[in-house]
């Protein structure tokens, strides 16, 4: 069926990639970066192969003249463009950072015209005429966008897009502002303005119904050469297209190239995940970390015999940087069950391995989430020697340091697969100190965050027995608890933190050095 949709488009052999987290995405509410931040990303966005990062807009802030500035001058294979409104001081501000392209940007649509820049049809044209001349005199390539275009009267969009080409812009922009396009309009309205110019076209769609990328792969379609898309699909209100979702359809459904190394679109998703504080639902296409996760008997039993029966096929984990897993749940089968602990390295019987998935049903019965670490614990309870399991991360010692004059500090020593790390923390008391310090010692070779801590007394009086439970999460979305019981509270929380960190590493199955 795909075939014959191939056939009938319009399709370009190439779609250039046009990158907006930094800009467009910083605008997610609630999203602010550092300079060191952006600059980060945008070097990922290089090693991922984008052809234009939209580094910010400068005239806004002194740290975004700053940021813009910095990428522009880092050395990077994509070129980098500044945002402008169609005003000199926004496009001098660009060009003093030192950008590659000016991306110019007016409303077209009558109600932004009226209720925003106040002004008439014609005004907007002679602005359009002349911040791109101006961008053009000083030899930067122009990039420009009628802003709200898909509510703009056909007729005179496609007259503002004819002045802005006659007065020198190279690549024109159909931006869905308000993300109110269907596909078959946004074919409809790509096709009409591409009758219209030479330029490139360029589309940029937002997704408050859910429709940005379906729109944006409708445009190329229709003979779109670029795309305006974000990491994560990050951006205003409900966001922008998602670069991993448009990058995976244009290669492996309509055969596009992009250019992409799509190898590091994980990595990439993880790092402005990190950075910008917006986590992905696990359901997430691409790089969500169900995307490539099986939970049920019959799906589980065919994805162990043969991946495609239940994947696209044409998109594996690995072209993503990603990885497939299998999970436990009520859902769950014994070849489902049997594959994961082979995983984690236990050796059970088949009468155990029956035993085990019988009890992971029962706990998914009881509405219970069957997590990797539940599933340890049950397989612990019925093999029994998986207790004994290899250490990855060996507590050698720490100590605290605290008082009312001192800031609680705590030095820590781990040998992790036989190299000693060491280093110190501080922390607002004790315990926060002592697992500071364990993280940061081990962030040399894991980023792993503390998503859950309880404590409980166990026992009365002040030497009462305390058990420590904590949850740990690894920058790839594995998760283990780790529990433990002492009556120094600190001594209890570090060895939890110890116990989940192993359980972690055993998941991850990396070898024990
Ligand atoms: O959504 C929009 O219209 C924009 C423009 C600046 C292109 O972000
Ligand atoms: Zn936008």
């Amino acid at each position: 069926m795909i075939e014959r949709v191939r056939e009938k488009a319009s399709l370009p052999q190439r779609v250039r990639i046009f990158d907006t987290t930094l800009r467009d995405g910083e605008q997610t509410p609630g999203v602010s970066l550092t300079v060191e931040q952006k600059l980060t990303i945008a070097h990922q966005l290089d090693r991922l192969g984008v052809h234009v990062i939209e580094a910010g807009f400068p005239i806004s802030s002194k740290g975004e003249r700053q940021a813009v500035r910095r990428i522009a001058r880092a050395g990077l294979d994509a070129e980098v463009c500044g945002l402008a409104r169609v005003l000199k001081q926004d496009i001098e501000a660009c060009i003093d950072c030192g950008v590659d392209m000016v991306h110019t940007f007016v409303s077209t649509s009558d109600i932004q015209r009226e209720h925003t820049i106040k002004k008439s049809r014609e005004e907007v044209l002679e602005l359009v005429a002349e911040a791109v001349s101006y961008v053009r005199e000083h030899g930067i390539t122009c990039l420009f966008s009628a802003m709200d275009a898909t509510r703009t009267e056909l007729d005179y969009l496609l007259q503002v897009f004819r002045t802005a080409e006659e007065a020198g812009a190279g690549i024109m922009n159909i931006p869905d502002t308000v993300g109110v396009m269907v596909p078959p309009a946004m074919r409809l309205i790509t096709s009409e303005v591409k009758r219209a110019i030479r330029a490139v076209v360029d589309v940029h769609c937002h997704n408050d119904f859910g429709l940005a990328t379906a729109n944006t792969l409708a445009a190329v379609e229709a003979g779109a050469e670029q795309v305006q898309v974000t990491v994560n699909g990050i951006g205003e209100r409900a966001g922008n297209a998602s670069l991993e979702q448009v990058v995976m359809s244009l290669t492996t459904i309509y055969g596009v190239e992009t250019g992409i190394r799509t190898e590091h679109l994980y990595e990439t998703s993880k790092l402005v995940e990190r950075l910008t504080g917006i986590r992905m639902p696990p359901n997430y296409p691409v790089v969500g970390e169900n995307a490539f996760s099986h939970e049920s008997g019959i799906h589980t039993h065919g994805v162990l015999e043969k991946a495609e029966t239940f994947e696209p096929g044409v998109m594996t984990p690995e072209m993503v940087g990603h990885r497939r897993r299998i999970v436990s749940g009520k859902h769950a089968g014994v070849h489902g069950v049997r594959a994961m602990l082979a995983e984690m390295g236990v050796h059970a019987t088949e009468e155990q391995v029956r035993e085990i998935t019988a009890r992971v049903k029962e706990l998914g019965d009881k509405g219970k989430r069957v997590t990797d670490a539940d599933l340890l614990a049950i397989a612990e309870a019925v093999v029994g020697e998986v207790a004994k399991q290899e250490k990855v991360v060996e507590l050698e010692e720490f100590a605290v340091m605290t008082g009312n004059r001192v800031l609680p500090t705590a030095s820590v020593r781990l040998r992790f697969r036989g190299r000693e790390l060491r280093g110190a923390e501080t922390g607002v008391g004790p315990v926060d100190a002592a697992l500071r310090a364990v993280r940061s010692v081990l962030s040399e070779v894991e980023d792993i965050r503390l998503t859950e801590y309880h404590l409980e007394a166990i026992t009365g009086g002040s030497d009462a027995l305390a058990e420590v439970l904590v949850k740990l999460e690894d920058s790839r979305g594995n998760v283990a608890a780790g529990k433990a019981a002492r009556e120094d509270i600190v001594n209890a929380s570090v060895e939890a933190m110890i116990s989940a960190i192993n359980r972690i590493f055993l998941m991850r199955g990396i070898e024990k050095g």
